[in-house]
């Protein structure tokens, strides 16, 4: 079974393909390399740099390749950016995936997975939220993953189509093995953001907003291990494969952390005592966000391996450490050249 992975260069792109390959599943990527890296690949995986919105394109790499089943995660991820930008990700991430869609309907590919976001559900009503919960993003970037999680309901039920679609929570970590991680420059996540103030690669970091109406008063959020979310893309896969039916899925671990919480647990796990400064708002912000996590269990029998904070946090660490390690390396082989 032949798994094309749109976006497999990126963070968890990569993770996702490593964690097919353990499993024996070839595997071929397609990435338009914006913001991810052949690096983040092993050499023997094919990797085809092409927008996946290309439909004609896409469709000669699906014949040419065998595949079978599409994991689509290629898309843009920056709520702010989107804010500013809506055009941007309404291409991006609506109308590329009309084009893959597309390709994939006239090469009779069956099974889908796509990556979709808690941002879907804006503010929710309940805590955790269910998959049921009434979407209402408060975002394009949200909106632009909602259209698409229609549209591949529609194209499923007109083409006998079965699909996953993962709504992800706060993605965070790095593989505990060392082999891949969160490379891309001008990160805005919080974990990421945290690990270079520890490691020294900034001088100083913001907490937006510590009056929300939380115990600590900053926002609360669920993070997941990005190699328990790449195991998830890899069991979709089978659950498709063995004639499991369509389902929506949180993937989470329902339960929350707040910053606070979260930045505590890098000063203690980094021994750095940095400071912070505490900040206004971000406007957008969501104040409390946890999964209800009984439906993907129930599902895909999923049983998270790296759920833990403190191990989520330091495998980010490692990560980075072994990124400014590799940025000294460079810096001194230029200079003695
Ligand atoms: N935060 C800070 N300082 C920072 C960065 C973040 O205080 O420097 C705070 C944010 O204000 C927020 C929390 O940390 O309260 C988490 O922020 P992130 O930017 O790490 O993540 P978001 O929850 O905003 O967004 C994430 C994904 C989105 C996805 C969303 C779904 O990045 O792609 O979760 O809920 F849509």
């Amino acid at each position: 079974m032949t798994v094309l992975v749109t976006g497999g260069a990126g963070y968890i792109g990569s993770h996702t393909v490593l964690a097919l390959l353990d499993a024996g599943e070839p595997v071929v990527v397609v990435d338009n390399l914006s913001t991810g890296s052949p690096d983040a690949l092993p050499r023997h995986v094919p990797l085809l740099v092409q927008d996946i919105g290309d439909e004609a394109m896409m469709a000669g790499i699906i014949r040419s390749y065998g595949v079978d089943v599409i994991i689509h995660l290629a898309g843009s991820v920056v709520v702010q950016d989107s804010v500013r930008d809506p055009l941007a990700y309404y291409r991006n991430n609506t109308v590329a995936a009309h084009g893959l869609l597309s390709a994939a309907v006239r090469c009779k590919v069956k099974h889908f997975v796509f990556s979709s976001t808690a941002a879907v559900y804006g503010n929710p009503a309940q805590l955790p939220v269910p998959e049921t919960a009434a979407t209402d993003p408060q975002s394009p970037y949200g909106a632009s993953k909602l259209i698409v999680e229609r549209m591949l309901q529609d194209v499923a039920a007109a083409h006998s189509m079965r699909y996953v679609i993962l709504r992800y929570f706060n993605v965070a970590g790095a593989d505990p093995d060392g082999r891949a991680g969160l490379s891309a420059a001008n990160a805005t996540h919080l974990i990421k953001i945290a690990v270079e103030l520890a490691t020294g690669q900034r001088s100083q970091m913001d907490i937006f907003g510590t009056d929300y109406p939380t115990p600590d008063g900053t926002c609360i959020r669920d993070f997941v291990h990005v190699s328990d979310l790449a195991q998830v893309h890899r069991i979709a896969v089978s659950h498709l494969a063995r004639g499991g039916r369509s389902a929506i899925l949180n993937c989470g671990y329902g339960r929350g952390y707040s910053v606070l919480e979260v930045l505590a647990c890098v000063r203690k796990l980094s021994r750095k005592d940095f400071t912070i400064r505490h900040a206004e708002r971000r406007p957008g912000d969501i104040v409390a966000m946890v999964a209800d996590v009984r439906r993907i269990r129930s599902e895909l029998g999923w049983v998270p391996q790296h759920d833990d904070l403190n191990a989520m946090i330091a495998d980010a660490l490692a990560w980075e450490n072994k990124l400014v390690a590799l940025r000294n390396l460079r810096k001194d082989s230029a200079a003695s050249a």
